[in-house]
């Protein structure tokens, strides 16, 4: 369900507004809140508010016959980080009402992150009706229209990547996907198994024909006239992963129905380029295969040749996500003639060990591209750590019998998410390449901010600051 909270922009603030929400910073204009039963200052002082981002004091006021109420929020520093999190509560207090108005405060850039972070934070994904809904409109008061749009064209990119990981994999599998890739305004190709197989894609013809599901590979195509810089992102689309033949066990499995979740964030910011009108190429490939154990399923053992033709010994069928990433970097490498090629991928369990659930890891080949995105990362709200790939851990992935393994067998290196990183970088060619494993980010425990219980969309908003900007 795409973010069903509107948002407008009007000239004014609306003397009967009903719920208005107010900034309080010291050069607040006293014309908005005149009709308080009490000084504002007063007010911070009774209520020993800070003016904090996030912190909200609720005041009822006189409206014609009834009661309407006065949020008056704090900013913060009016950094984006403390707009979107003043932002995320002040839609989330209006959960349940019809309208929000909000006067948003003067800060460069307000608008836009303003507009994308209460939106998110009305986002939800519901299969039945339970709990409150989300506020029904936001009114931004004497908003630049052209910032909230913006903001609301991200904030739907990630409510749709959100979404696409959210469905369970009953409904969701690589057919399914790439389905939903067509439906977003710019032209898509589509491989089925047979087209795989005679392409030469044996990671992904591997990694799904345990499935009944066969695999897919997904290719969207943003070209607009003129441009002159073609990135190519690539996404994992694992639409469940049970881990194959090494299986995992319940607890590990039953979060994997987001294992797609960088092939979601391909296909949304591709739509999202399209509606922005972004003056760049953009080149989407979703790697797309369910991984499950059956008669058919690869074996832990099977030699494999993903796209290029080198041979890869699978020691393990639940590093699933390296075998179909490798088939569409190589073949990006191969035949789209990139300027540089980033992928985003769930890919280890490992980088949320080092880094946690709140910043992504990039790993790059070029350290202007890693700059970029850890840049990008940093204004957009979807924060990056660069990681190192380091080449004494090269040896990790050697196999007795093929040209590489896909996992490292026993532990003499260890570091499970830079090996991994290895392992694509074998399939990347010489171009500038970044990865970014968002196993960490890409799901989250909480419902809080601008985040909802499971999928994040995390790298719609750092990938859309990227290429737009
Ligand atoms: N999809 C998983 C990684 C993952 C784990 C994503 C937890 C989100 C949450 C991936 O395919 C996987 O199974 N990785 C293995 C690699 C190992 C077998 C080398 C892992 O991390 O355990
Ligand atoms: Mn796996
Ligand atoms: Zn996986």
């Amino acid at each position: 369900m795409p973010i069903e909270t509107t948002a407008s922009v009007v000239a004014e603030v609306p003397a009967q507004a009903e719920l208005l929400a107010v900034p309080y910073t010291p050069d607040l204009d006293p014309a908005l809140t005149d009709d308080l039963p009490v000084p504002v200052a007063a007010l911070f002082a009774h209520y020993e508010a800070k003016g904090e981002a996030g912190e909200i004091i609720e005041i009822p006021v006189v409206r014609g016959e009834g009661v309407g109420r006065v949020l008056l929020y704090g900013v913060g520093d009016g950094s984006p980080r403390a707009l979107r999190k003043a932002a995320a509560a002040l839609s989330r207090k209006a959960r349940g009402r019809e309208r929000l108005t909000v006067v948003i405060p003067g800060f460069e850039g307000a608008d836009e992150v303003f507009a994308e972070a209460a939106l998110l934070a009305a986002y939800t994904f519901k299969i039945g009706a339970p709990g409150k809904k989300p506020v029904r409109a936001l009114e931004f008061a004497a908003a630049d229209p052209q910032a909230v749009r913006r903001g609301e064209i991200v904030a739907q990119a990630v409510a749709l990547a959100r979404d696409l990981a959210n469905m369970p994999a009953s409904v969701k599998n690589p057919v399914w996907l790439a389905e939903r890739a067509t439906e977003q305004g710019v032209p898509v190709t589509v491989w089925d198994e047979e087209a795989l197989a005679s392409g030469g894609f044996g990671g992904l013809i591997a990694v799904g024909q345990g499935s009944a599901n066969p695999p897919r590979l997904i290719q969207l195509s943003y070209d607009p006239p003129g441009a002159t810089r073609h990135i190519v992102l690539v996404g994992k689309g694992i639409t469940f992963d049970s881990g194959g033949l090494s299986l995992k066990p319940t607890d590990n499995m039953k979060t994997q129905k987001t294992d797609m979740a960088g092939g979601a964030v391909v296909i949304a910011v591709i739509g999202a380029l399209a509606k922005l009108g972004a003056p760049i190429r953009v080149t989407g490939l979703v790697a797309a295969a369910e991984n499950m154990p059956s008669g058919t399923a690869q074996r832990p053992s099977d030699v494999i040749r993903p796209y290029g033709g080198r041979t890869v010994e699978v020691l393990n069928t639940d590093a699933e996500g390296r075998l179909v990433l490798a088939d569409a970097l190589a073949y990006a490498d191969d035949q789209l003639d990139p300027d540089a090629v980033v992928d985003i991928a769930t890919l280890t369990g490992a980088i949320s060990v080092a880094l946690g659930r709140n910043v992504g890891a990039v790993y790059a080949t070029d350290d202007t591209l890693a700059k970029e995105l850890v840049s990008a990362g940093q204004t957009s709200d979807d924060r990056l750590w660069r990681m190192p790939l380091i080449d004494d851990y090269a040896p990790a992935l050697e196999s007795s019998i093929a040209d590489l393994a896909n996992v490292e067998v026993g532990s003499r290196f260890g570091a499970g998410s830079i090996t991994a990183a290895l392992f694509l970088r074998e399939f990347a060619g010489k171009r500038p390449w970044a990865h970014l494993d968002i196993a960490g980010v890409g799901r989250s425990t909480v419902d809080e901010g601008t985040l909802t219980k499971g999928a994040t969309g995390f790298g719609v908003r750092v990938l859309l600051e990227w290429l737009t900007r």
